[in-house]
């Protein structure tokens, strides 16, 4: 699998320099974090594998920095929309929730979910190098208080069952290895009655000029098949047994031919 894939063709100017120099008093947040109430400790089954290891070795600052700068560049305009769309679409406005965002990186959707939402939304990525940066946009923007970052892989999330009333996650599933045990775990960490929405590229409310651009100008060639795609997370539904979910194909056929992707939307049986 290529690590690359969605950071290839993203990668613009840095608009500013990565703040390193400011972010060592950040990592005593780190190690306390203030997950509220559901972040378990490790059961057996979770040390069968050291995570930690993986995640040192093979997610790295550089990563995070390439993605760091595409989430501030050419992908900035794609976030406050998705989160308008998620707010509508979830039934979000004005409740006190507990979100999850998994494979958030730099957290930029986190951010603005919360300018739009009165909950509690949780940073769940392999990689914690984004996190300094992560933790010092959210006490930019006032929302520290609101947020949280925890180092975990999706296929193993650190949550007790029934405790997120929201997940979502946009452009990582397709690195997550087993999305079968991943979208699983997405389950059992959900309330009953709870929603994930979970995928890749656009939410419908983008304008296309803005689409287009993001996608460096071009209508729309990606490096992976949407509608092979869409079939895998209908498979997963199926095979999880899920009935109360939808793929969405935001402006499918759109007449200048843009992609915007796919996604799953699901609830949890209450
Ligand atoms: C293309 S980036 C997308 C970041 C962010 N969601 C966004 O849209 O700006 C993919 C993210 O998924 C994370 N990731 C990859 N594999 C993961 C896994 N198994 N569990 C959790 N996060 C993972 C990466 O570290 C990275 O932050």
């Amino acid at each position: 699998m290529n690590r690359q894939e969605d950071f290839a063709g993203w990668t613009v100017g840095m608009k500013k320099t990565f703040p390193f120099s400011g972010i060592c008093r950040f990592w005593p947040m780190l190690l306390v974090l203030t997950l509220p109430g559901g972040c378990c400790g490790p059961d057996v089954h979770r040390l069968s594998v050291d995570r930690s290891k993986t995640a040192e070795s093979e997610y790295t600052r550089e990563d995070a920095l390439r993605m760091i700068r595409a989430s501030e560049g050419r992908l900035s305009p794609v976030y406050g929309p998705l989160a308008e769309q998620l707010v509508k679409d979830l039934e979000l406005e004005r409740r006190a929730i507990i979100g999850i965002d998994i494979g958030s990186g730099p957290g930029t959707l986190i951010l603005e979910l919360c300018k739009r939402t009165e909950g509690h939304w949780i940073n769940t990525d392999i990689n914690p190098y984004f996190f300094p940066y992560f933790l010092q946009q959210a006490e930019k923007h006032g929302f520290d208080g609101r947020v949280s970052a925890i180092v975990a892989d999706a296929k193993a999330l650190p949550f007790r069952d029934n405790y997120a009333d929201v997940i979502v996650s946009r452009g990582s599933f397709w690195l997550w290895g087993d999305k079968l045990e991943a979208f699983g775990e997405i389950r059992r960490v959900l309330k009953p009655g709870g929603v994930a929405y979970i995928g890749r590229g656009f939410s419908e409310n983008l304008p296309i000029d803005v689409a287009k651009n993001v996608r460096g100008g071009q209508g729309g060639t990606l490096e992976y098949d949407v509608t092979k795609t869409a079939q895998e997370l209908r498979d997963i539904m199926t095979r999880l047994k899920i009935k109360d979910y939808r793929i969405i194909r935001p402006r499918l056929n759109n007449k200048e031919g843009v992609d915007y992707g796919v996604w799953v939307q699901f609830h949890k049986q209450k």
